[in-house]
């Protein structure tokens, strides 16, 4: 299968996908029965490397290549210029390889020229190919994808790995715009986000699992079936989140993705200590299945739904989101305490209100 047709490929199989568990129901809030707080005051602005957005949603990495891809990349191009949220296009290697895929992401900076955009390639990329990615769409920033597991389980996917935080580092080193690091499904544990921050990203991406699943996604395209275990490899987004949060604080920016579809999984990853919220699988399978109309009313229904939750904390802005308690049990609480974090620090956090 060629790079080109692997992409739609992953565009279909993304359709068809049973949810994961991100286990974000191991994570509470406290319900607030006396919010000293106005609907209308409850604001989720926020900064997203050093550049203030009126909501922490952004349109992830999906897709670019085919005359479908052209398609998609420009509708969701017009759906992130109307609701003013970053996107990322999905990975330009096939453009650096043959220029008859060029439009398929250039259509993305034409139909948002004011807008937020983010190249994205892979690890194995060098330097020269960073730059001629962000060059392509005028990009803001550029994401690196590490999808180790995705490509040991593809069809003709990378074998060796070496040197890919060298790669990483060295493009940091070389382009001018602020480089993300991110999963695509798999999440990242608390080392790996030190070696990356260490490397120089300015965010994090922990692309966790619990959303889209690229080895479900692989062993469809090739036919070889995987067993359960396998398929469920990874650190499940809200553990993700868990592990890489006190290593990325006032370090770098921490965005959350990887099933996070709902407000109260948006809430809880803000909460924890994201930014910024991604959603890939969910914004193309609307696009697809039901236009684009049904995917802006989706993400303005969970713009909403943020607000009324973080009313119900009593937070009336992200930062006042992260100081509330949350009450961390079950099998997330018990990974933190085996890995030496103290979930107890989330239950005991002051609110600003005063009210713990
Ligand atoms: C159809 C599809 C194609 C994707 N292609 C890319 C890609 O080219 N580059 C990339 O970094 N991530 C890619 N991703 C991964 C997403 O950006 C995201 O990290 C991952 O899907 C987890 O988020 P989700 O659960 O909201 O889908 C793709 C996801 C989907 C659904």
């Amino acid at each position: 299968m060629s790079r080109l047709q692997r992409k739609d490929e992953h565009l279909r199989q993304s359709l068809s996908m049973a949810p994961r568990e991100a286990d974000f129901a191991d994570i509470s809030f406290i319900h607030n029965c006396l919010p000293n707080l106005d609907f209308n005051e409850v604001k989720a602005e926020t900064k997203i490397m050093g550049r203030t957005f009126r909501s922490p949603l952004f349109l992830n990495a999906v897709t670019g290549g085919t005359l479908r891809a052209k398609k998609v990349n420009e509708a969701l191009a017009g759906v992130a210029a109307e609701l003013e949220l970053p996107m990322a296009v999905g990975s330009q290697m096939a453009a650096l390889e043959s220029r008859s895929a060029l439009e398929s992401f250039t259509v993305v900076r034409q139909n948002n020229p004011a807008g937020a955009i983010w190249a994205n390639i892979g690890s194995y990329a060098d330097a020269a190919m960073a730059k001629e990615a962000i060059e392509m769409v005028s990009a803001d920033a550029i994401q690196i994808h590490l999808n180790v597991p995705q490509e040991l389980f593809m069809k003709g996917g990378d074998r060796s790995f070496k040197g890919i935080l060298e790669r990483v580092a060295s493009i940091v080193e070389s382009v001018e715009v602020p480089v993300i690091a991110k999963e695509v499904g798999f999440g990242v544990a608390a080392e790996q986000a030190e070696q990356l921050l260490h490397a120089g990203v300015k965010a994090l991406d922990i692309g966790g699992r619990g959303g889209t699943n690229f080895l479900y996604i692989e062993s469809r395209s090739s036919g070889r079936r995987l067993n359960r275990p396998l398929l469920n490899w990874g650190l499940p987004t809200a553990l993700s989140l868990l592990e890489t949060a006190p290593v990325v604080k006032g370090r770098a920016d921490l965005f959350a993705a990887g099933g996070v579809n709902t407000a109260m999984a948006a809430a809880k990853s803000l909460a924890i200590g994201a930014c910024a919220v991604g959603m890939a699988g969910m914004p193309v399978y609307l696009l697809l299945k039901w236009g684009r109309k049904a995917l802006v009313s989706k993400l303005r229904a969970i713009e909403r739904d943020l607000q009324a939750i973080m009313l119900m904390v009593g937070a009336s802005s992200i930062a006042e989101l992260q100081q509330v308690p949350l009450v961390i049990t079950g099998r997330s609480a018990e990974w933190m305490q085996r890995r030496g974090m103290d979930p107890d620090h989330y239950a005991r956090r002051a609110s600003l209100n005063g009210q713990v």
